[in-house]
């Protein structure tokens, strides 16, 4: 494809469900002109606790509907997919799209900006499990160690909208509190549904200690992507399109904490 049409091409964002809505408004804030297409697996959210077998089937299924809808680069917005899927979507897309991972950026930043530090990491079971972030810091050569607590309650947490009140304070607290994650500097949030509770973990910690999240530096690795392959959007006329693999109303409402704005969700099943 001539490389000023692939530039029209949209960009393809997927998660589990609106987690991921957190990278698509980085996107969206820094890349305007970008068309999206978001993919909200709804139908077998959570991903948190599958088998890497089933992530996987599911990301591929994903994957094929973003290549059917000539995504230019599809963004794995979603770590425990990220963890599960990526070396699998990386050689599935090859040569049709770019597939780019929430875990990557952050492992370069805090091998760059968190040296010497005692770094702590929070996700879900199947990240938290996958060891990656600790196989990508050794791959780079760094000599961080990272601290890792799943925090599997988290999830459900904040898609039922339990945000800076009583009960997430506590459950907040519970995990922060953990063996684990005493004196650290920096907690890397991995799971792209916890930028929602930020504040709430900042004030945890007094903002002591840096917490960083991915959404902004996956948004400057799609934007490194297109710069150097000059693969900008010139296009006036942006519609961006939202879809989940089950539509109920409760996920619409919510999706508006998740992406900052309201947005309509179109139904897309998985297995038609
Ligand atoms: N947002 C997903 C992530 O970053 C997790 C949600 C889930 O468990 O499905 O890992």
């Amino acid at each position: 494809m001539p490389e000023m049409e692939k530039a029209a091409q949209p960009i393809g964002i997927f998660d589990s469900g609106i987690g991921g809505l957190t990278v698509a408004h980085a996107i969206k804030e820094k890349m305007p002109n970008e068309a999206l297409i978001y993919f909200g697996d709804l139908a077998h959210l959570p991903y948190g606790d599958k088998s890497i077998a089933a992530i996987q089937a599911y990301s591929i299924k994903i994957t094929d509907i973003l290549l059917e809808k000539n995504c230019k680069a599809i963004v794995i917005a979603c770590n425990s997919a990220s963890s599960a899927a990526y070396d699998l979507l990386q050689e599935y897309t090859a040569t049709k799209s770019k597939t780019i991972n929430v875990i990557d950026p952050m492992v370069e930043y805090i091998s760059k900006n968190c040296k010497g530090e005692k770094v702590g990491l929070i996700g879900t079971n199947r990240t938290v499990e996958s060891n990656m972030y600790e196989f990508n810091l050794k791959k780079l050569g760094s000599t961080i160690k990272l601290q890792s607590l799943a925090t599997p309650l988290l999830v459900p947490m904040i898609e039922e909208g339990f945000i800076e009140d009583k009960i997430s304070g506590e459950v907040l607290h519970e995990y922060l509190d953990h063996q684990e994650l005493q004196g650290i500097s920096t907690l890397v949030l991995g799971c792209t549904h916890y930028p929602l509770i930020k504040k709430q973990i900042d004030d945890f910690y007094n903002h002591k200690i840096k917490v960083l999240d991915s959404s902004e530096v996956v948004a400057d690795a799609l934007y490194s992507y297109l710069k150097e392959n000059n693969l900008f959007s010139k296009e006036q006329d942006i519609k961006d399109h939202f879809l989940v693999s089950d539509f109920t109303e409760h996920f619409e409402a919510s999706t508006t904490r998740f992406f900052g704005s309201r947005i309509h969700l179109e139904e897309k099943k998985l297995w038609e």
